[in-house]
C-alpha cells in the first residue's frame, strides 16, 4: 500500500481546477503503470511532471487527452474532468477534446506539409476560419505566438519536416495553437533538442503560460525548476508530491521526494 500523496496547500485550488484527475489507475494488459492518482491542474501555471524512467508520467499524461484511447492494450480507470465535465464520457467527442488539450510530443512530428498546411489542418478541420484571410491570420498568429514567424514568413510553403528540429518544435507548438487550445500537454518537449534551442523553448512556455493550462513533462529537475510553478513528482505509478515548485526543489517532505531531488535515485 503505497503512502498517500502529500499534498501542499499552495496547490490546493479555492476556485474551480482546470483539469482535475481523481483515483486514476491505468493498465497495460495486467501491467500497472498509474495507480490511483488524483492531482488538479490549475490554468494559470506551468505544471511540471517529474520522476525516474518507467514512473508512469508519459502515460498519466496521455490520459488527459485519451491518447491512452490509441494504444489497445491501455486501460484506464478514475475519473478526469475538464472544466467539470468527465472526458470519458461515451458523449464526449474526442477529435473536439484534443483540439481543447491540445499535446505537443518528445520528438518534432510535423506533417509532410508545407509549413502554411501544418498550422491551417486543424483550423480547417474545425471550421474555425472560412475566409482564407481568416486562415492566413491564424496561421501568422500562431507562429508569431510560437515565436516562429519571422524566421518562416518568407517560405511558408516550404515544408515543415526541412526545418531544424527546435524549429519542427516550435511549428508543433503552433499547430497545437492554432485551434485555440485550453490545455497544452508536452511530453519532454526538448529532449531531442540542443541547449539553444531548448533555451527557446523554454522561453516560450513562459511566454504562453497564463493563456493556457500547460502540462510538462521532463526528465531534466533544472528544467521544471525554470519553466513551472507546480510540481508533481511520480514514482511506480504513484504521485508521491504535488506542491509549488519552488517549495517542491527546496524544502520536500516526502522522503521519496527528497532522495529523487538530491540524486540518490532515478
Ligand atoms: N504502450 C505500452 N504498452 C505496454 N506498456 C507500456 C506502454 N507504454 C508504457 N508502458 C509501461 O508503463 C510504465 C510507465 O511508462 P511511461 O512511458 O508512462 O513512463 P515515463 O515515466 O514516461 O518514463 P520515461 O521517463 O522513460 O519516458 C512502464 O513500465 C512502461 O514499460
Ligand atoms: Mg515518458
Amino acid at each position: 500500500m503505497p503512502d498517500a500523496t502529500v499534498v501542499h496547500d499552495e496547490v490546493v485550488m479555492a476556485d474551480g481546477a482546470k483539469m482535475t484527475a481523481r483515483d486514476v489507475d491505468v493498465f497495460y494488459g495486467e501491467k500497472q503503470a498509474v495507480d490511483k492518482v488524483s492531482i488538479d491542474v490549475d490554468s494559470h501555471y506551468v505544471t511540471a511532471f517529474i520522476g525516474p524512467s518507467g514512473c508512469g508520467k508519459s502515460t498519466f499524461l496521455r490520459c488527459f487527452n485519451r491518447m491512452n484511447d490509441t494504444i489497445d492494450i491501455a486501460r484506464v480507470g478514475g475519473r478526469i474532468e475538464l472544466d467539470g465535465k468527465d472526458i470519458y464520457d461515451p458523449k464526449m467527442d474526442v477529435v473536439q477534446l484534443r483540439a481543447r488539450v491540445g499535446m505537443v510530443f518528445q520528438k518534432p512530428n510535423p506533417f509532410p506539409k508545407s509549413i502554411y498546411e501544418n498550422i491551417a489542418y486543424g483550423p480547417r478541420i474545425h471550421g474555425l476560419a472560412s475566409a482564407k484571410a481568416d486562415m492566413d491570420e491564424i496561421v501568422e498568429r500562431s507562429l508569431t505566438r510560437a515565436g516562429l514567424w519571422n524566421e518562416v514568413k518568407d517560405r511558408l510553403d516550404e515544408s515543415g519536416t526541412a526545418m531544424s528540429g527546435g524549429q519542427q518544435q516550435r511549428l508543433c507548438i503552433a499547430r497545437a495553437i492554432a485551434v485555440d487550445p485550453e490545455v497544452i500537454l508536452m511530453d519532454e518537449p526538448c529532449s531531442a533538442l540542443d541547449p539553444i534551442a531548448t533555451a527557446r523553448i523554454e522561453e516560450l512556455i513562459d511566454d504562453l503560460r497564463g493563456n493556457y493550462a500547460i502540462v510538462i513533462v521532463t526528465h531534466n529537475m533544472q528544467q521544471a525548476a525554470r519553466v513551472s510553478q507546480r510540481t508533481a513528482f511520480f514514482h511506480l505509478g504513484n504521485l508521491v508530491e504535488y506542491g509549488g515548485t519552488e517549495a517542491i526543489f527546496t524544502n520536500p517532505r516526502a522522503d521519496r521526494t527528497r532522495d529523487y531531488i538530491t540524486g540518490r535515485f532515478g
